[in-house]
């Protein structure tokens, strides 16, 4: 396993959901269930299978006390958990700003708190992006209708060539997945973008600032990993469907953050640390 840059995460869990009205009129859309846990269960797995051990949950002032109460700091995962306010939802690039003080010196992993990514070559993956110093990487999966996502066009070498931010003529059918590593440059790339014309800062920007720098990786899944966006009723019912049926023929749990902790060593860490004996 190579050694990783990585040690920070944050997990975006905001937004007003209001595709998912009237549910997320109470509810925050990412403590919904994906068929048989909260939907923040499975960024969060992904963020502990990358081998993050501090993250920073940020969501809305009156859904994070909800999210406080289901996770708490972490310790049994053996992970450290904060959270941390976005009054409003003014941009996904705003997360590295909350979270400056968090962040420090350090790079930073970033998923969306409604991105589901499972498949059998995607820790690895993962392990490649955070073996990177520096520089940014995303991870593109190729479908069918990417007009509804960020759009990554390569050139006839497969490097990253453009970016769009929901096309009407994507250029290409490479979405960009929620989920970004970024060298610890991003916090001052994000300080200084300007809103798009729907009013948000956009992670479009943050991604092209590292392409013209010459400095983005792509990671591209293949047929056989997942990414699940679960964002409207649709996609929602089917992420449940497919949860549901790959649990079911694999014989394995997706999602499951204690299995993560356990599979990377944190929760026998923790004992160690503890003085405990090491096993769980
Ligand atoms: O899912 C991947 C896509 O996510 C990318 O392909 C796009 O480039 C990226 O812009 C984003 O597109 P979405 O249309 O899915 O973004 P949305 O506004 O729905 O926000 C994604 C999640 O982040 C959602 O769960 C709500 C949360 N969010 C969003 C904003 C704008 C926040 O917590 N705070 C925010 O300010």
């Amino acid at each position: 396993m190579p050694m990783s840059s990585y040690k920070k995460g944050i997990i975006l869990a905001g937004g007003t959901g209001s595709r998912l009205y009237p549910e997320t009129r109470t509810v925050s859309k990412q403590l919904l269930p994906v068929f048989d846990k909260p939907m923040i269960h499975y960024p969060l797995t992904t963020l502990i299978l990358a081998g993050i051990h501090e993250i920073l949950i940020i969501s809305t002032p009156n859904h994070l006390g909800s999210f406080e109460h289901l996770l708490g700091d972490g310790h049994d995962l053996g992970i450290s958990l904060q959270y941390a306010a976005q009054v409003t939802p003014d941009g996904l690039p705003e997360a590295y700003v909350i979270g400056r003080r968090f962040i420090g010196s350090d790079n930073v992993v970033m998923v969306l708190g409604d991105n589901i990514f499972y498949g059998p070559h995607f820790e690895q993956q993962l392990a490649t992006a955070t073996s990177r110093r520096s520089g940014g990487t995303i991870f593109v999966k190729t479908i069918e209708d990417a007009n509804r996502y960020g759009v990554l066009e390569l050139d006839p070498e497969g490097r990253p060539l453009s970016l769009e931010e929901k096309p009407a003529k994507p250029k290409s059918n490479l979405a960009v997945t929620g989920i970004y590593f970024f060298d610890n440059r991003v916090l001052d790339i994000a300080a200084d973008l300007t809103p798009s014309a729907r009013g948000e800062t956009e992670i479009v920007d943050v991604i092209r600032h590292y392409l013209d720098l010459g400095e983005l990786c792509v990671e591209q899944l293949d047929s056989e990993c997942a990414w699940l966006d679960a964002g409207t009723h649709e996609s929602l019912t089917l992420a449940a469907r497919s949860i549901e049926e790959a649990q079911r023929q694999d014989g394995i749990k997706i999602g499951c953050p204690e299995q993560a902790a356990l599979t990377m060593g944190f929760i026998a860490e923790k004992h160690r640390e503890a003085g405990g004996s090491g096993a769980t």
